[in-house]
């Protein structure tokens, strides 16, 4: 059973092929226009998925050594995201499957940042902990099974990506300014304090902590106009400790109350190597069973939407051709 599955959620056109559970190929053109505008414009977005998709559909395939004859199903994000996205890659979807007359699988984004643990080895068993951290959400997930998940807690206001990406941004940094901070992080010391929220439960904010940091940045550049440029990696190595404090705080409260330590990171954000390294950290200190997946299927890709396509496949799990994409789609919360 072959499965090709396409993934247009937001700014990466990806397409994926996997044959009985195993990923054969997995491609994505990552958008580099919007570095011109500081964010992801969406109307830009759309029209660049228009353009990329058919070549990476047609990479994907031919890296499969597939032909259209050899699938059986075919998968796609129908959400969350950006309207304009999705409905390039909602579209696409929709005319292979009536043209190849072959099923179609609906899958959530986030639902399959987390089911991302179960493309490579070693896999985590259930149940597990899984801190989602992308560019648009940052939650934190009780994963029962498969299918069944429960929200324990998420950000109230931006999300973690959103703050490596905002601050960044303060410091003059391309769009996205997540991997430039890591990177610069290594060269900083983390020398600067900024603010951490208090808040109860497993719910996340990081509202303060970026006003923290422009407010501390117009004060110091008005000292010293070149302050952030003179002190620019340990600006990042900052702002990463404190992003990674905030998330950690969580991450380990929500395992003392589950009592589950098996753990694992998804999403954009776990690409972070502070973060993969303050996850590494807590296998000895408090001896979690730790699952960080590789850094392609951290971020956007299409081989996490044909792992999902993959499972509901196995459940009988199909859409209809009336499906149109829902930016807002609710997390796949089933049971409590
Ligand atoms: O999951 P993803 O590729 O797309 C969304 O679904 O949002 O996540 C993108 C986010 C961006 O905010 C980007 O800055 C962040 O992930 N990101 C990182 C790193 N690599 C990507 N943030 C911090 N460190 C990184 N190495
Ligand atoms: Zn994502």
């Amino acid at each position: 059973m072959t499965i090709l599955s396409i993934e247009s959620s937001c700014d990466d056109t990806g397409a994926s092929v996997i044959e009985n559970g195993v990923i054969k190929s997995n491609v994505v053109a990552s958008q580099k226009i919007h570095e011109l505008y500081g964010g992801v414009v969406p109307e830009v977005a759309s029209r660049q998925h228009h353009l990329d998709i058919v070549p990476v559909v047609v990479a994907a395939m031919d890296k499969a050594g597939k032909k259209m004859s050899d699938l059986g199903a075919i998968g796609f994000t129908k959400g969350p995201g950006l309207l304009g996205s999705l409905l390039v890659g909602v579209s696409f979807a929709k005319g292979l499957a009536l043209s190849l007359k072959l099923p179609l699988i609906e899958v959530h984004h986030m639902h399959a940042h987390i089911l991302a643990h179960f493309i490579e080895e070693p896999k985590p068993e259930f149940p597990f902990i899984c801190l989602t951290v992308s560019g648009g959400h940052t939650q934190i997930v009780l994963v029962k099974s498969y299918l069944e998940m429960m929200v324990l807690g998420q950000t109230i206001d931006d999300a973690a990506g959103e703050a490596f990406d905002k601050t960044g941004k303060m410091f003059g940094l391309k769009y996205p300014a997540g991997p430039e901070i890591d990177n610069r992080a290594l060269r900083g010391e983390a020398k600067f304090e900024f603010a951490q929220p208090v808040l109860p439960g497993l719910d996340f904010s990081f509202s303060g902590f970026k006003t923290s940091v422009l407010y501390f940045l117009q004060k110091e550049m008005a000292k010293d106009p070149g302050f952030t440029n003179a002190n620019l990696n340990d600006l990042c190595a900052s702002v990463q400790k404190t992003i990674i404090m905030i998330l950690m705080k969580k991450l380990k409260k929500a395992v003392t109350e589950t009592r589950i330590k098996r753990v694992a990171i998804a999403g954009g954000v776990a690409a972070n190597s502070g973060l993969r390294a303050a996850l590494e950290e807590m296998k000895t200190q408090d001896h979690w069973d730790v699952f960080i997946p590789s850094l392609q299927f951290c971020t956007d890709n299409a081989g996490m939407i044909a792992l999902v396509a993959w499972v509901k496949y196995q459940s009988g799990d199909f859409a209809d051709l009336s499906v149109s994409p829902d930016p807002r789609m609710p997390f796949p919360s089933l049971n409590s």
